[in-house]
């Protein structure tokens, strides 16, 4: 490798930098054991690190609906465009689109790619776009890649938004909003009703992405677009099979002429390899758990209380969440602080990353922490004890 040329040279320093500041993310290799265990470069430990929240990931009749395809096929082989559209796709954009009650559904490569996508593509240079400071690096990104003019607001303003949308509309061919619907680093919910509210005011598009909402909130799963009541309001859903469903992939849900729309236009999806068909069978699969068993997700929503709960025992800062969001952030605001007590519980054997700025604001840097239903009340626990303890003596 050459490490001596200017090239080279401007990385490492980069990457010493990086170090310096206590930012330098580092690979490590994680051999999962079960939905709640793992082995972390050599340490088997207690897992509060995924998004498989429902234990999907593992659930036997997914993995046998995923197992039964891929003993005849692994890739797709051609992007969707040209031939890798198979049975197994068309079949899971019906059933995506009957599970969103939108008239249609579209597959990408990932939930990236679905945001990257579609924003891209569909906001235009005449357009604006408002999308909340904590959105998802690629819903960030997708703003970017756009031409629309974008704004950033801060969804605990809400009525700075309204105001700022109500002078600048008659500016713009079409404005959007764009928000996650549940925050990734904290747990935290959109404001969708007031959302619709101000976009119904000024004839505003609205765009959510339910990464984490799917399968988690809503009476049958629907999200938190379900939650609060406001699936018909919407008009761009955009999800991902890969947390709550277990597998891989990403989605567009809604209109007909959307879908077709997305389907010429966002690049994302035609310029890149379609999903496996037996990422699709099993998705089919989890589709249907998410709706049959609903127990899952009352069992989460039990645990994430309980978690709660004990944190605030431990008086341990939490970002203030609904108490059944199963994503929690535990303050440490130090970025140093934060990497020390992750490395501490990781040799206590329960691995709880930190996260820090970039993927936060600067001075938020924190564990997050997530739960699966399967998690066990004693896992809950036992971790949150030992996080109380290791906080304090770090502190001290
Ligand atoms: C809110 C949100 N949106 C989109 C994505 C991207 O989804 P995927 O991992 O399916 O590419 C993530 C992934 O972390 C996410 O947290």
């Amino acid at each position: 490798m050459p490490d001596n040329d200017v090239f080279h040279q401007r990385l490492t320093a980069s990457l010493l930098q990086l170090e310096s500041v206590h930012r330098r993310r580092m690979r490590r290799c994680v051999a999962v054991v079960s939905t709640t265990e793992c082995i972390v470069d050599g340490q088997r430990c207690i897992s509060f690190a995924t998004n498989d929240y429902l234990g999907l990931t593992r659930h036997p009749d997914v993995v046998a609906a995923f197992a039964d395809v891929a003993a005849r096929q692994v890739g797709a082989g051609a992007s969707a465009l040209i031939a890798g559209r198979s049975p197994h796709h068309v079949r899971l954009e019906e059933a995506i689109a009957e599970f969103e009650s939108t008239e249609s559904a579209l597959l990408f490569p990932s939930g990236f790619a679905a945001n990257i996508g579609t924003l891209a593509s569909l906001i235009g240079p005449q357009d604006a776009v408002f999308c909340d400071r904590e959105n998802h690096a690629s819903l960030i990104d997708g703003c970017r890649a756009s031409a629309g003019k974008i704004f950033v607001y801060d969804r605990a303003e809400l009525d700075r938004l309204s105001e700022s949308i109500k002078s600048r509309c008659h500016d713009y061919d079409v404005v959007f909003i764009v928000t996650d619907t549940v925050f990734s680093m904290d747990g935290t919910l959109a404001d969708l009703p007031q959302l619709c509210d101000i976009a119904d005011r000024y004839s505003a598009t609205i765009i959510v992405d339910e990464a984490h909402g799917t399968g988690v909130f809503g009476a049958t799963g629907r999200g938190v677009c379900e939650l609060q009541n406001v699936g018909d309001r919407i008009s761009v859903k955009i999800g991902t099979l890969s947390k709550a469903i277990g597998g891989i992939g990403g989605f567009v849900a809604g209109s007909t002429t959307l879908c077709e729309w997305l389907w010429n236009k966002a690049r994302s999806q035609f310029f890149s390899t379609a999903l496996p068909p037996a990422v699709c069978a099993a998705a089919m699969v989890a589709l249907q758990v998410i709706t049959h068993e609903s127990e899952r997700r009352s069992l989460l929503a039990a645990r994430a209380v309980l978690a709660r709960q004990l944190l605030q025992e431990a008086e341990l800062e939490v970002v203030t969440a609904p108490h059944d969001s199963p994503v929690i952030a535990v303050l440490l605001r130090d970025d140093d602080l934060a990497v020390r007590v992750s490395q501490l519980m990781m040799a206590s054997r329960f691995f709880i990353p930190a996260v820090r700025p970039p993927s936060v604001p600067k001075g938020t840097s924190r564990l997050r922490m997530s739960l699966c239903c399967d998690h066990s009340e004693d896992q809950i626990r036992s971790a949150v004890y030992q996080l109380r303890d290791v906080v304090r003596s770090e502190r001290r």
